[in-house]
């Protein structure tokens, strides 16, 4: 695992942009100290965590172009919005050009943008380590969602979501449906 991490560290330094690998770099060290926290496997929050945004930087013609050709269908969200084309895409390129087979790791890169409801633990460690690892500053809610973070997933999520969508809405970005009902789902989950 080691030795694939290193491998793949090489090539996406290459595919990605300074700014998106530093912040890769701090996705995978968050996502192992979540994984620490929680009980989860430190090999698959690492190799998710580092793989994530693999699909980022390409250009968005190319990002459409790949799709087509490799039957990847979009949502009418993703079309409108190319910049969410890179979570699909990416778990697609994680599985066939870095041969990540491991599904649980492919799935956490799927849902990172959006979040769905019912999120495994890796899903959710991937989705924070994403929102709130060293390099991101933007964000009015890191000091309390950070330590958050390390105690109680759900109810970290529940906040982010929340304040994502009020982000979103406040500097009208259009929003994901499934990212809504994300939130409605934690939501009641903390209510229950
Ligand atoms: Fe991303
Ligand atoms: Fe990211």
């Amino acid at each position: 695992m080691k030795q694939n991490l290193t491998d793949i560290k090489k090539a996406l330094k290459k595919e990605l942009d300074k700014e998106r690998f530093e912040h890769t770099l701090g996705v995978m060290y968050t996502a192992a100290a979540l994984a620490m926290a929680h009980g989860a496997n430190l090999d698959q929050a690492m190799l998710a965590g580092l793989l994530h945004d693999c699909a980022k930087c390409i250009p968005t013609e190319e990002k459409f172009a790949l799709c087509k050709k490799h039957q990847i269908t979009l949502t009418e969200m993703e079309q409108k919005n190319p910049s969410l084309i890179h979570a699909k895409l990416g778990a697609f390129l994680a599985k066939k050009k870095y041969g990540v087979r491991d599904e649980a790791v492919l799935h956490a890169i799927l849902v990172h943008t959006t979040g769905e409801p019912g999120m495994g633990l890796l899903d959710k460690i991937i989705y924070l380590a994403d929102y709130m690892e060293p390099n991101r500053d933007k964000a009015s809610d890191l000091d309390e969602v950070r330590p958050l973070c390390f105690k109680d997933l759900d109810e970290a999520l529940r906040m982010v979501l929340r304040d994502t969508l009020t982000y979103l809405k406040e500097n009208d970005k259009e929003i994901d449906p499934l990212s809504v009902e994300t939130y409605e789902y934690y939501k009641k989950l903390k209510e229950a």
